[in-house]
């Protein structure tokens, strides 16, 4: 369980992150998949992280420092398809920096919407995450949306597709920031990772 969490800062720019002097764990996916959800449920705490209905709520590289002992970033999502190229660029410039160059950070959660079936453009992030040496651990959210057979099929199928990735699948997750489920889960990964 974690104690105390508090937003610290955001960013535009990962130079002018937070002295990179505790481990890290990020959570990306595409826009409105419950990345901010998730960063509340986890922490126990509603408004912590803002979120919304609308895709493209968090815009900028946000960190909170979770029992003064490692960073929770919360990032803004790809895939909305609302937005120019040059904001899409510019999210690719800022993101693919942040997580590139982040030298604290350990894990990138990358968030999967378990209510689909495997979607190309985060198979292309997964695969991007591949290429760049970017490690990664995937959260299935919204378990809450439908039978758990459901969410068993939809998550077989992107671990399958993910196959042709990675030789191994990724570890995965899933969650619900409805009724919680997955959180220990996640928690007591985080606590093993950042115990070593
Ligand atoms: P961006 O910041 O726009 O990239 O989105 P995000 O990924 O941070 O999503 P956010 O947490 O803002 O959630 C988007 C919507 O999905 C909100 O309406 C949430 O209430 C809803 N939502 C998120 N997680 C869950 C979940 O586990 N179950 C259900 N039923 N709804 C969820
Ligand atoms: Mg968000």
């Amino acid at each position: 369980m974690i104690k105390k969490a508090s937003f610290l800062v955001s960013n535009t720019d990962h130079t002018k992150c937070p002295t990179p002097n505790k481990p890290e764990f990020a959570f990306i996916g595409r826009s409105n998949v419950g990345k901010s959800s998730l960063i509340n449920m986890l922490t126990n705490n509603k408004s912590l992280a803002k979120t919304s209905g609308r895709p493209g709520k968090t815009q900028l590289i946000n960190h909170f420092v979770i029992d003064e002992r490692w960073y929770m970033v919360d990032l803004p999502g790809y895939g909305f398809a609302k937005v120019s190229k040059s904001i899409k660029g510019d999210w690719d410039k800022m993101i693919k920096g942040y997580l590139t160059s982040r030298e604290n950070l350990e894990v990138t959660f990358v968030l999967i919407d378990s209510r689909l079936e495997p979607q190309k453009n985060d198979l292309e992030f997964i695969l991007w995450c591949a290429e760049n040496g970017v490690t990664i651990v995937l959260i299935f959210t919204k378990a809450d949306k439908q039978s758990k057979t459901k969410t068993l099929a939809n998550v077989y199928a992107f671990i399958k597709a993910t196959q042709e990735i990675y030789e191994e699948a990724p570890l995965y997750f899933v969650t619900s920031a409805e009724d919680k489920q997955g959180r220990d889960e996640v928690l007591e990964f985080v606590g093993a990772v950042t115990e070593d």
